[in-house]
């Protein structure tokens, strides 16, 4: 087990685990941590899983996510799990779960979409038409947008 622990357990904090590997630097621009924040993070990636095979983890001390951030992350990495961390026992696990409804966290790639119209802002709205892999469907225009550029959106805004 202890040959296990790549990086020390944190007394307090979040762990993002069973991140699919390669994507903990995708998780981490999600997050906005850049490392100049003075956040102590720590990344692990492509250790064997057994659910994955391959996973990455990013350990982010006294910091705790938004249900906004859980759903961003739900969206480029299905299999997550966030665990919150209280004096060194995790307190809380659970899987991030792609909501039915994605509302106010993505644009419509139609750029003529009334979501996208300076004038009268509405927040975006679209209904998830398949999870694996993730399509999604513009709820005022119809527009379909899957995993490639829902991922290009939340990673390289
Ligand atoms: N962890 C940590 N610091 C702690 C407690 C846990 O960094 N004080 C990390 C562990 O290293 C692990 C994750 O949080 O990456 C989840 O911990 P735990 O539930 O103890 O591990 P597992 O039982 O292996 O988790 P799972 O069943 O979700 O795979
Ligand atoms: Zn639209």
């Amino acid at each position: 087990m202890e040959n296990k622990l790549r990086v020390r357990k944190i007394r307090n904090g979040t762990v993002i685990d069973h991140i699919p590997a390669g994507l903990a630097l995708d998780v981490l621009k999600i997050l906005n941590i850049t490392g100049k924040e003075g956040v102590v993070v720590a990344v692990v990636m492509n250790v064997d899983s057994k659910k994955l095979g391959k996973k990455d983890i990013v350990k982010i001390e006294d910091v705790y996510l938004d249900e906004k951030t859980v759903n961003k992350i739900a969206l480029i990495a299905p299999s997550a799990t966030i665990n919150i961390v209280k004096e060194y026992n995790v307190v809380s696990k659970r899987r991030v779960e792609i909501p039915l409804k994605v509302r106010g966290i993505l644009k419509c790639i139609n750029p003529n979409c009334i979501t996208n119209q300076p004038r009268e802002p509405i927040e975006s709205s679209f209904t998830v038409i398949s999870r694996k892999p993730i399509v999604i469907k513009c709820d005022y225009c119809g527009a379909i947008m899957s995993y490639q550029e829902i991922f290009q959106q939340l990673v390289s805004e």
